[in-house]
């Protein structure tokens, strides 16, 4: 699929994974962008769920005021890794206060532990290893629609709970050096209720919203069995098919849609090399259990 796709006069969108991502040419990342190119780069993000913008070459305080224009921005709630000056950067890597996991990550959607999720995040490669951490992605979109009908039937309407908790006890068994800095936040998020099979607001279009480091347990399901349920749906969404590794060049920016995939990283040598990555969270607007 490594044909040009023309869109208009500017934006110019190359497909890159086998079912979604794409890279995409012309989209102003500084200063003014006209309405007509961010309906289309919308458009595109609608349409492929995850977007790469090659050598953006963006500061933190334009990547925020880029990041703005698809709506209002998330605070992480790791305060302690956000830029001081520009509070709505989350700095992930091993570089200063940046956010540093030492051990295997884990597929996830951002700020899956909050009452509305983020509808979609923006990442930033500010310094990238020679080797390894990349990030990647999982279409829960096509592997929702690539389900047998049984499966269907039977994860429809379940619900799962999201819970910080779950996650700093897993993070405690990868990184041991986090617990100080995670367990003063558990307090401010609850365990949330969310669907197991999301419906994406603006394209209606079903997709699996499995977290596994995040959910506690699937309600009306022992914990064994829904434990079982979900490694499952992980093996199908992160078949190769519906996956893309995207490999950082210093300056890419990637955008994607929370609500229609899945995300993780690959570890890298931290050691050798450094890692500094920036990343803003566009805030959702809708209840999970309603869209
Ligand atoms: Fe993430």
């Amino acid at each position: 699929m490594n044909h040009i796709v023309p869109n208009d006069a500017t934006l110019t969108i190359r497909p890159i994974g086998q079912t979604f991502g794409a890279e995409v040419a012309g989209m102003p990342i500084h200063g003014d962008v006209s309405p007509e190119l961010l309906v289309q780069f919308v458009a595109a993000l609608h349409r492929y769920r995850v977007l790469v913008v090659p050598r953006a070459d963006v500061g933190p305080a334009d990547l925020v005021a880029f990041s703005r224009r698809f709506g209002p921005l998330e605070i992480h709630s790791r305060f302690e890794s956000t830029l001081p000056d520009h509070r709505e950067v989350f700095c992930v890597g091993n570089v200063g206060s940046a956010s540093f996991s030492r051990g295997v990550e884990q597929w996830h959607a951002d700020s899956s532990y909050r009452p509305v999720p983020s509808d979609a995040s923006l990442f930033y490669g500010e310094i990238v290893p020679p080797e390894g951490g990349d990030t990647l992605f999982a279409d829960s979109t096509a592997a929702y629609r690539s389900l047998d009908a049984a499966m269907k039937q039977r994860i429809d309407g379940l619900v799962a709970v999201h819970s910080l908790e779950s996650l700093r006890q897993w993070g405690l068994r990868h990184n041991p050096d986090r617990k100080q800095a995670i367990d003063s936040q558990t307090d401010s998020f609850p365990p949330v209720r969310q669907p197991l099979v999301r419906q994406h607001p603006v394209t209606g279009a079903r997709s699996l919203f499995v977290c596994p480091a995040v959910i506690s347990h699937i309600e009306g399901l022992p914990i064994d069995e829904g434990a079982a349920l979900i490694d499952s749906l992980l093996a199908h969404i992160t078949q190769p098919r519906t996956v893309y590794a995207h490999r950082w060049n210093q300056g890419d920016l990637v955008m994607w849609d929370n609500r229609a995939v899945l995300h993780t990283a690959s570890l890298f040598d931290h050691t050798r090399y450094q890692r500094l990555m920036y990343r803003t969270t566009i805030a959702g607007h809708a209840p999970g259990l309603s869209e």
